[in-house]
């Protein structure tokens, strides 16, 4: 982490949080995902006298909800500010923390949270997971999602207004919707609902080879290693698609034991970043598929 950065809020100095800048490459491009994203987009425009509105993401875990967010991030040109949900999240956590200051000229630290954050400077506050906050935890969301567009915060005395920049963004996981979970007042102001579903093959086929360029140079062999893994995973698990994370772990362990392979045993684990070159084989992506997938017992 770098230096803090802070702000003034009616002469109180209170420190930020970090925006969060995704390590996408150049070659990292979103694959497909575009009537999504332009669902996004379109709901983040406000009209006069209706503010824009904040979407929930929904789908199953790793089909790529935190993926699409980053590319909104990237192509609007704001900051994200990230908020990780989870069980035991109060209501003040989602507002403002405070602690005991690093600046001995100072006592306490007031520390906007990642949605603070956003709302101050107009950046883009993700609520990754929001249906594993309990309801009382969600109650300072209630007047951020609609006109008031405001967060009280007891801690610090103050309201924070949201700058007209401001952009909200849910995700939840299916399960974690299941038995609604999201209290009523929380789930009517998050729309429109979006459903991130199983990219298709064609897509998947295509992350493997962005992600990793080694699998795209193998050119036929790469199909032939894409057809196997799609055969293998029917046989294993039927109808149920694999998700680009399920897929990438898959071809990113292969290739590590390609090069497992390759590499002498003493230096497969000590010359970390020397890439012996080896190409994958059928053996490995088999070898890869048992480790990962296959049911035991
Ligand atoms: N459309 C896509 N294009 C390129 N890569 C993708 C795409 N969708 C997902 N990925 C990659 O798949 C992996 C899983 O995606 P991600 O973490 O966004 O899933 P998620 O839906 O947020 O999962 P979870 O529910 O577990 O949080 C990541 O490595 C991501 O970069
Ligand atoms: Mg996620």
């Amino acid at each position: 982490m770098g230096q803090p950065a802070f702000l003034r809020i009616n002469g109180k100095t209170v420190q930020v949080s970090s925006p969060y800048q995704p390590a996408l490459r150049v070659e990292d491009e979103l694959i497909g995902r575009n009537q999504e994203a332009r669902m996004v987009l379109a709901s983040w425009i406000g009209q006069s006298g209706f503010p824009p509105l904040a979407p929930l993401l929904v789908g199953e875990a790793g089909v790529g909800k935190n993926r699409l967010v980053y590319e909104l991030a990237r192509c609007t040109g704001k900051n994200l500010y990230v908020f990780q949900g989870h069980e035991d999240v109060t209501a003040e956590d989602l507002v403002c923390a405070v602690r005991f200051s690093d600046d001995p000229l100072r006592k306490m630290d007031y520390i906007l949270s990642p949605l603070a954050t956003a709302m101050a400077r107009g950046g883009i506050c993700f609520v990754d997971e929001i249906g594993k906050l309990r309801s009382r935890a969600l109650a300072p969301l209630v007047s951020v999602l609609d006109e008031r567009r405001y967060l009280d915060s007891n801690l610090l005395g103050e309201r924070i207004m949201a700058h007209p920049g401001f952009r909200f963004v849910a995700a939840t996981n299916t399960v974690d919707l299941a038995g609604n979970a999201l209290p009523e007042f929380i789930h009517s102001r998050l729309r429109p609902r979006i459903d991130v579903g199983f990219p298709p093959r064609e897509e998947i086929d295509r992350m493997v080879k962005t992600r990793f360029p080694r699998i795209g140079r193998l050119e036929r062999d790469s199909d032939r290693l894409l057809s196997l893994f799609w055969q293998l995973w029917r046989k294993e698990r039927g109808d149920v698609p694999p998700s680009p994370r399920d897929t990438l772990y898959l071809f990113g362990l292969m290739l590590n034991l390609a090069d497992a392979d390759a590499a002498s045993p003493d230096r497969s684990l000590s010359q970390e970043g020397e890439k012996p070159p080896a190409n994958p084989t059928r053996k490995h992506l088999e070898a890869a598929f048992q480790q990962l997938f296959a049911k035991t017992g």
